[in-house]
């Protein structure tokens, strides 16, 4: 937990995510800030798809100390869905409540080209990628393929694993290693060698 005495950590997860919007449960939640705690530096933390915050609160609750995290999300519709820099506007009140603006660096760009270019302009090991964004099949095979060497070394936790676009995708990594299942979550790492 970061020093700063801040609302956030007075109260339960649950209650800082009360009433905000979005489909991650709160047993996923409770997994994702679990995980965000056990990272340490150098290592960092990426989310890929935030929305509202929901996912975003989780990983600031469990954030530690010089852990640098960053919330990719271009707000773009996928998934029959028209997300739109509203739900930015949203995002950024959801963090300003718990004055956690500080704790997170949002990225607007499509999630697959920071990861191409991720050692070029960011060059820290990612310990923690979060995986909610567009979740066509073809789109989540080029963000594990972008983010494959970046996070080569992370706990890799993809929201709506159960869903049969996710599925197909992830069935094309046998080196992908499956540690768990939270709801509709799965938590992988990748094989080393
Ligand atoms: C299901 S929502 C994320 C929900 C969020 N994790 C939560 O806890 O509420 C999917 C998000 O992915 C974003 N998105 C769409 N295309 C994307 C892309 N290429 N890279 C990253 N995020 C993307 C959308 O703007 C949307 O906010």
């Amino acid at each position: 937990m970061l020093s700063q005495k801040r609302a956030i950590y007075e109260y339960s997860l649950e209650a800082v995510l009360d009433g905000v919007e979005g489909w991650f449960f709160q047993n996923e939640a409770n997994e994702l800030m679990r995980l965000a705690s056990e990272v340490k530096p150098p290592y960092c933390i990426v989310e890929i798809g935030a929305y509202r915050g929901r996912s975003t609160l989780s990983i600031c609750k469990g954030l530690q100390e010089g852990v640098r995290f960053y919330s990719i999300d271009p707000r773009l519709p996928c998934d029959g869905f028209e997300f739109k820099s509203a739900d930015r506007v949203v995002f950024e009140k959801n963090l300003a409540t718990w004055n956690v603006q500080d704790l997170v660096f949002p990225i607007s760009l499509p999630a697959e080209y920071v990861g191409w270019n991720w050692q070029k302009f960011y060059d820290t090991p990612v310990g923690l990628l979060f995986v909610d964004g567009n979740h066509s099949t073809q789109n989540v095979v080029n963000e594990i393929r972008a983010w494959t060497s970046p996070a080569s070394e992370a706990k890799w936790m993809f929201h709506d694993a159960n869903g049969e676009t996710v599925i197909a995708a992830l069935a094309q990594f046998d080196n992908l290693v499956t540690l768990k299942e939270v709801d509709i979550s799965r938590v992988c790492e990748l094989r080393k060698g």
